[in-house]
C-alpha cells in the first residue's frame, strides 16, 4: 500500500523508514482503524477508506492535532510526524479523552529519534483534554515557544525529503554491496544485468571517472571498490533502471568472483604484527598525545587512585530517514544533487573529485534532514547517483532501504578507555591518565578529529 500511495498517488507523507513494520512512520488510516501501509497489499484496503496525512489538514485549515503538534513543539525533523498525527487520531477516533498513559500505548511503536515523546503525548493531551469536563488533563511541556519555520509544513506532511522528491523521466538507483567483511574481487561480470530489459546503465569501479576515493580527513574510502571490499556492505556495481524493482533484479543478476581475505574486527587485534593490513603498510589511522600538567606528579598527590577500563560501544545513529539523493544535469549541465547533507560542501567537493569535474560543475542543494545526529556528514549515495545520471543523461535517484543505511554507513566510533584516576580523600580530582583506542571500522570517516575530542572530552 505504501509504494500506491507514495510512487502511484504521490502521497509522500506517509513516510518508508524501514518498511518491515518497525517504525510506523508509515501510518495511514483504514476504515477507522491505525494501519501501517508498508505491511498491507494495496489490495487489502479495496472498497474501503483509506485516510492519509493529507486528507487531515490544509494549510488554511489544520486539524486541531496539527496544530496542537506546532504549538507545543512536538515536530523537529518531522520524519515521524505524520505518522504520530495519524495514530494519534485513530486513538482519539475511539476513544474519548485518553490519559497520558493511554496515548503513550496507543503511540507506543511509533518510533521518534529526535523530539523525544512527551512533546508528543503533550500535544494529544492539548486536543484530547478539552474533552474532560473542560479540564485540561496536564500536558508539560512549555508552550509558547518560537514555532519553528517549517513545522506547519512537517505536520501537514508536505515537507519534501530527498526520498520524495520525483522528476520526469525518473530513472532509479540502486547497488551491489559486499557480504564480506575482507575479500579481493576477482572478477565482476555485469553482462546479464545490463540485458535486463529497463536497465540504463550498470556501473562498476571502471566507469568512475575521477578519484576512486573520498572521506572527510583521509581519502581511503571508493565509491565502488576496484580490487578488493573491506567492510560488509562496501559498494561494488551499481543500477539505474527504469523501476526500483528492476533495478534490484538487475543487481541480483550481477556476478562478483570474491578471494576472501582473513578479517579484522577489533583495533587491538588490528595493531598486532600479523593482523591483516586495510590500507597502505598499518592499520593505525592516527596517534596522539594530548598532555596538561604533569600527571605522575598529581597521581603522587592522591590519595586514592583508582584504575579502571571503560568501553563505549559501537553506536547507529538512528535517524528515521535513510539515506537518499537524486541526481540530474541542470539545463546548463551541471551535475545536481537534492540530498539530505549535513555537509553540502564536502559532499560537492567528492561529488567533484570523484566524477572528476572543477567544483563549479557540482550543486548540492540539501532537502528537509528525516534526523542525522552526525551520521548524514558523510558521504553516503551522492557520488554514485551523479555518476548514474551523468551516464544516462536522466534523473536517477537512489533511496537506501534501512538494511542498506544500517549496513553500509558510518557508525559512531566505539572507544576503550584505560584510566588511572587520582583523588583526594575530600574529593577532589589530582590527575587523570587516560589511554584510548578507538576503531574506526573500515574507513577514517572523522576518526582523526574524534578521537582527538574524546581525548579532550574526557
Ligand atoms: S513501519 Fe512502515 S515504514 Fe516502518
Ligand atoms: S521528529 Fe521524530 S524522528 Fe525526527
Amino acid at each position: 500500500m505504501l509504494e500506491v500511495l507514495r510512487d502511484e498517488l504521490g502521497l509522500t507523507g506517509a513516510k518508508r523508514g524501514c518498511e518491515d513494520g518497525t517504525c510506523d512512520t508509515c501510518t495511514v488510516i483504514v476504515n477507522g482503524a491505525m494501519a501501517r501501509a508498508c505491511r498491507g497489499p494495496h489490495d487489502r484496503a479495496d472498497g474501503k477508506e483509506v485516510l492519509t496525512i493529507e486528507g487531515m489538514g490544509s494549510a488554511d485549515k489544520l486539524h486541531p492535532l496539527q496544530e496542537a503538534f506546532i504549538e507545543v513543539d512536538a515536530v523537529q525533523c518531522g520524519f515521524c510526524t505524520p505518522g504520530m498525527i495519524m495514530a494519534s487520531k485513530a486513538l482519539l477516533d475511539r476513544r474519548d479523552s485518553p490519559d497520558r498513559e493511554q496515548i503513550a500505548r496507543a503511540l507506543g511503536s511509533n518510533l521518534c529519534r529526535c523530539t523525544g515523546y512527551a512533546g508528543v503525548l503533550d500535544a494529544v493531551q492539548l486536543v484530547s483534554a478539552p474533552k474532560k469536563n473542560g479540564e485540561a488533563s496536564g500536558p508539560t511541556a512549555q508552550w509558547g515557544a518560537q514555532q519553528r519555520a517549517d513545522a506547519q509544513d512537517k505536520a501537514l506532511g508536505i515537507s519534501q525529503y530527498a526520498a520524495d522528491l520525483t522528476m520526469p523521466n525518473m530513472l532509479h538507483g540502486a547497488f551491489l554491496r559486499s557480504p564480506h567483511a575482507h575479500a579481493d574481487i576477482v572478477s565482476i561480470d555485469v553482462s546479464e544485468a545490463e540485458a535486463l530489459p529497463g536497465v540504463l546503465a550498470v556501473v562498476t569501479s571502471k566507469g568512475v571517472p575521477g578519484l576512486n576515493r573520498f572521506g572527510r580527513v583521509v581519502k581511503d574510502q571508493p565509491v565502488l571498490a576496484d580490487d578488493r571490499v573491506r567492510q560488509i556492505g562496501d559498494a561494488v556495481a551499481a543500477v539505474a533502471a527504469e523501476s526500483p524493482e528492476i533495478a534490484a533484479e538487475a543487481v541480483s543478476l550481477i556476478r562478483v568472483d570474491y578471494r576472501t581475505r582473513p578479517e579484522v574486527l577489533d583495533p587491538a587485534d588490528a595493531l598486532k604484527e600479523d593482523a591483516p593490513i586495510l590500507h597502505g603498510e598499518t592499520n593505525l589511522l592516527a596517534e596522539k598525545e594530548i598532555k596538561w600538567g604533569d600527571v605522575e606528579e598529581g597521581l603522587a598527590q592522591a590519595d586514592f587512585v583508582f584504575e579502571e577500563t571503560y568501553t563505549t560501544p559501537w553506536c547507529e545513529h538512528g535517524y528515521l530517514e535513510p539515506e537518499a539523493a537524486p541526481a540530474f544535469l541542470d539545463d546548463d549541465g551541471v551535475v545536481t544533487i537534492r540530498t539530505a547533507t549535513q555537509h553540502s560542501f564536502l559532499h560537492r567537493a567528492a561529488v567533484a573529485e570523484t566524477m572528476d569535474l572543477p567544483v563549479e560543475r557540482v550543486r548540492i542543494i540539501p532537502t528537509v534532514i528525516g534526523g542525522a545526529f552526525g551520521g548524514k556528514t558523510d558521504v553516503s549515495c551522492q557520488p554514485v547517483a551523479a555518476l548514474l545520471a551523468m551516464k544516462t543523461g536522466r534523473p536517477v535517484k537512489i533511496v537506501y532501504g534501512r538494511e542498506e543505511s544500517l549496513t553500509s554507513t558510518t557508525k559512531r566510533h566505539p572507544i576503550e578507555i584505560r584510566c588511572r584516576t587520582g583523588v583526594t580523600k575530600d574529593g577532589k580530582l589530582t590527575a587523570l591518565h587516560a589511554e584510548m583506542l578507538a576503531d574506526t571500522g573500515a574507513y577514517a570517516s572523522a576518526g582523526p578529529g574524534l578521537y582527538i575530542r574524546a581525548g579532550v572530552s574526557i
